[in-house]
């Protein structure tokens, strides 16, 4: 969990923004909501172009004082920072790569404090041979263990080459699932170069849900909760506070890193209550470490029942509303999600409300767009049990 600076600020990165989204982020509660990453995408480096023609060094303009002190700035608050490259010539913003200087760079992240490593191959080389990237990851993954300092390592393929299939192996804790998100909760159609959506998002998740393990993540990529249409990175016209809060239900109940994408000194009240809502994080940091899967789809696809058991044994459950008008949900414990519970109660995350207990399938109202997101708790069964 923590915030990276692509989705909002693309290469206008620098010391002063990196400072105050640490502060801010303190002073408005997330780092105690478990935000402690604070990732510097890329535009942090000096030299534009290939990496054969030029060292990798901090651009002065940007980060006059340089890395260390940034970092030390960060780990004297709580947080960790984290950096990006990648193993080409140069980076998908045309920054100088780390082509060939795995060791040497992943020393320089060590020597500065680095926490977190985004290395990314770019979604332009979806045509790379698999062969090569899993070298190249695993050049940079090796180059990180063999510095000591334990250091997230972020094997970033956009989604190619089946890469959590192969990435964990590696030594990666996550890998993206796709090409970059858009600030749409459900765009229609394609575009020229194409992005995913929320929902584009959820379904290739879902269907690589056994991928997901502690240590190892399927990553939907950073959230667009409070951006707001207003990024100049990313495609996309905005969502609404409701499907925000939709798209953040999808990200915890599946497990994926949850990495804010918004300037944290704009974020809205409602936007912020969203990101620190602690009982729906808490299903994104149980400790069974797993995803949600689909348990139930209605004939149209418009509505849809995800679950994932927990550590003490209780289940997450999200009701998703894909749809254009309000709709009712059925779910039975034991039809649904083949649980032998009679008797169970629940707790209605976004309304912080305990319901039941209940001996009969639950049917609630589920507005277009909106996830509801439950923890269930067995209370008794007669069979099975
Ligand atoms: C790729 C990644 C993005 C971001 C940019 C930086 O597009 O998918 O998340 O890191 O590169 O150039």
């Amino acid at each position: 969990m923590g915030w990276s600076s692509w989705n909002n600020f693309g290469p206008d990165i620098n010391e002063t923004v990196v400072r105050d989204t640490i502060d801010a982020m303190e002073r408005l509660g997330l780092k105690d909501a478990g935000y402690i990453y604070v990732n510097i995408d890329d535009g942090w480096q000096r030299y534009k172009g290939s990496r054969a023609e030029h060292p990798l060094e901090v651009d002065p303009v940007k980060f006059p004082n340089g890395m260390k002190p940034l970092a030390d700035y960060a780990h004297s608050k709580g947080f960790k920072l984290g950096i990006y490259s990648g193993p080409g010539d140069s980076t998908c913003a045309g920054y100088t790569g780390s082509e060939d200087h795995a060791a040497e760079d992943a020393k320089l992240f060590a020597s500065w404090g680095i926490d977190h490593l985004k290395y990314d191959s770019c979604c332009s080389h979806s045509d790379a041979p698999q062969a090569e990237v899993q070298q190249v990851m695993l050049d940079m993954s090796t180059a990180l263990i063999a510095t000591n300092r334990s250091i997230v390592f972020h094997a970033c393929h956009c989604g190619w080459a089946n890469v959590w299939e192969w990435a964990a192996e590696e030594g990666a804790n996550q890998w993206r699932i796709g090409q970059d998100i858009s600030d749409d909760f459900n765009y229609p159609g394609n575009r020229e170069k194409y992005y995913f959506d929320v929902l584009d998002m959820l379904d290739r998740g879902n269907a690589i849900a056994q991928y997901t393990g502690p240590g190892h993540w399927n990553d939907y990529d950073m959230l667009i909760v409070g951006l707001d249409g207003e990024s100049k990175q990313l495609v996309g016209t905005g969502l609404s506070d409701l499907e925000y809060r939709t798209h953040f239900s999808i990200w915890s109940i599946m497990a994926s890193p949850l990495l804010i994408g918004a300037n944290i000194t704009h974020l809205s009240s409602y936007d912020l209550a969203t990101l620190t809502n602690k009982e729906v994080i808490a299903l994104n940091q149980d400790g069974l470490g797993q995803a949600a899967t689909l348990q139930y789809s209605s004939p149209d696809n418009s509505t849809q029942v995800y679950a994932k058991m927990l550590k003490d044994e209780s289940m997450a459950l999200m009701l998703l509303n894909r749809g254009t008008t309000t709709a009712d949900v059925t779910v039975s414990m034991r039809r649904d999600l083949t649980v032998p519970w009679d008797v169970y109660r629940m707790r209605d995350l976004w309304k912080g409300r305990d319901l039941g207990p209940y001996d009969i399938p639950f049917t609630t109202e589920v507005q277009a767009h909106e996830a509801k997101v439950y923890r269930v708790w067995k209370v008794g069964c007669t069979v099975g049990c």
